[in-house]
């Protein structure tokens, strides 16, 4: 089989030590499978770079990772030194409007071993998949500031919807939706306050449920949204959002499932015109970097799901059964109540994989 190319990007802070523990894994499973992994890792796209060259990454930034069939990412974000929209518009969310990854998949799951903080839930009751818009929507350089620094100040930040980029998550999630036992889709939407983008996101959304007859569809105001995740999370099947609702979503639902050390997001370009960018949920965490507790199950899984996307289905489930038996069994960082470092769980996931 072909060699996969997978191009690495640590990041800052937490993103630093749950990377090696991604790539533990990850070529734990290689050995295992038989699959050829070519890793080149990037030294760019971290705050620290910035502080050195003024720059978050290198002029030809795109050209260097455009032929990499995949790109595996840490976190980014040095607020002490670096403006989060500076570090961030640099890198990350570069990559995902130039490399044109337009859904952000994003799964939550109670797992066995796992405290659930809300009441009453076993593993198995919360199982969906949030996929968020990923390329426009709320996240704009769209605006501007008048009258700056008098008591006049106006500030105006634009959203962008467009009728494509807002067809294709819409198709995606309704194929996703269709493809799964329940067939049951809720839209997020907020029609009744954001008078013009949103409603017109409905319409999109009922004219894209005519082709989906067996899809439920449920379209939720995302005020309501919220606190059903919290109150019947059992419901959720698959929720589709835009960029800054589905962003809320995919750390409130991992937070109801315990902790969000374990979410893992892939960032697809499906047409595969381009690398998909697989990471975590969270951030550079640097409240707890440099200590090695970062929970790097979310790391982890973001590899699973990258080797899912290059074909490997079968290396993707050993390693979610390898998480889930080391969740159930031990051993456990801190956010889910033990005192292992990011180290030991790195290993005994890695250890347990079995085709
Ligand atoms: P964060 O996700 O970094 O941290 C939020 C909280 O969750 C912290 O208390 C942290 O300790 C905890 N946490 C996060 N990941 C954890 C893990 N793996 N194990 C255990 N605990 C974990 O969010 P923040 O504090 O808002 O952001 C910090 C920096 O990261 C900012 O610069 C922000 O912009 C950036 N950020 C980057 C990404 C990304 O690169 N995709 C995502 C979110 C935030
Ligand atoms: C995420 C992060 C990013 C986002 C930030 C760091 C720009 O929170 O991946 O969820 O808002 O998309
Ligand atoms: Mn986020």
């Amino acid at each position: 089989s072909q060699t996969l190319k997978i191009a690495t990007i640590a990041g800052d802070g937490i993103g630093k030590e749950v990377m090696p523990e991604g790539l533990r894994v990850l070529r734990a499973a290689s050995q295992q499978f038989n699959i050829p992994l070519e890793i080149q890792t990037f030294d760019w796209a971290n705050c620290d770079y910035y502080q050195q060259t003024g720059e978050m990454m290198p002029a030809d930034w795109k050209a260097q990772l455009q032929g990499f069939d995949a790109i595996y990412f840490g976190a980014v974000g040095w607020p002490a030194t670096t403006p989060d929209h500076v570090s961030l518009w640099g890198s990350l969310l570069k990559f995902r409007r130039e490399f044109d990854q337009y859904i952000n998949l994003r799964p939550v799951r109670l797992f066995e071993g796992v405290p659930c903080p809300l009441a009453g839930r076993k593993a198995g009751d919360i199982d969906f998949l949030v996929v968020r818009e990923n390329t426009e929507g709320e996240y704009t350089n769209l605006g501007g500031v008048l009258f700056e620094g008098t008591d006049r100040e106006i500030v105006i930040q634009e959203s962008v919807f467009s009728r494509i980029g807002t067809d294709r998550v819409l198709r995606y999630a309704f194929e996703l939706a269709n493809q799964r036992p329940r067939k049951s889709l809720t839209v997020a939407t907020k029609s009744n306050g954001i008078a013009i983008s949103m409603p017109w996101w409905d319409k999109r959304a009922d004219a894209m449920a005519a082709n989906y007859p067996e899809v439920a569809v449920d379209k939720q105001h995302i005020d309501i949204l919220s606190a059903r995740f919290v109150l019947q999370p059992q419901r959720f099947d698959v929720v589709v959002a835009s960029n800054l609702f589905g962003d809320i979503l995919s750390d409130l639902g991992p937070a109801c499932t315990g902790t969000i050390g374990l979410a893992p997001s892939a960032n697809l370009n499906p047409e595969r015109n381009f690398p998909s960018l697989f990471e975590p949920v969270h951030g550079s965490a640097p409240d707890i970097y440099g200590k090695g507790i970062a929970n790097p199950i979310a790391m982890i899984w973001s590899g699973a799901m990258m080797l899912q996307f290059l074909g490997y289905a079968d290396a993707h489930d050993a390693i979610l059964k390898s998480v889930e038996d080391i969740l159930k069994a031990g051993p456990h960082t801190p956010d889910l109540g033990g005192q292992a470092s990011t180290q030991d769980v790195g290993k005994a996931i890695a250890q347990n994989i079995n085709t």
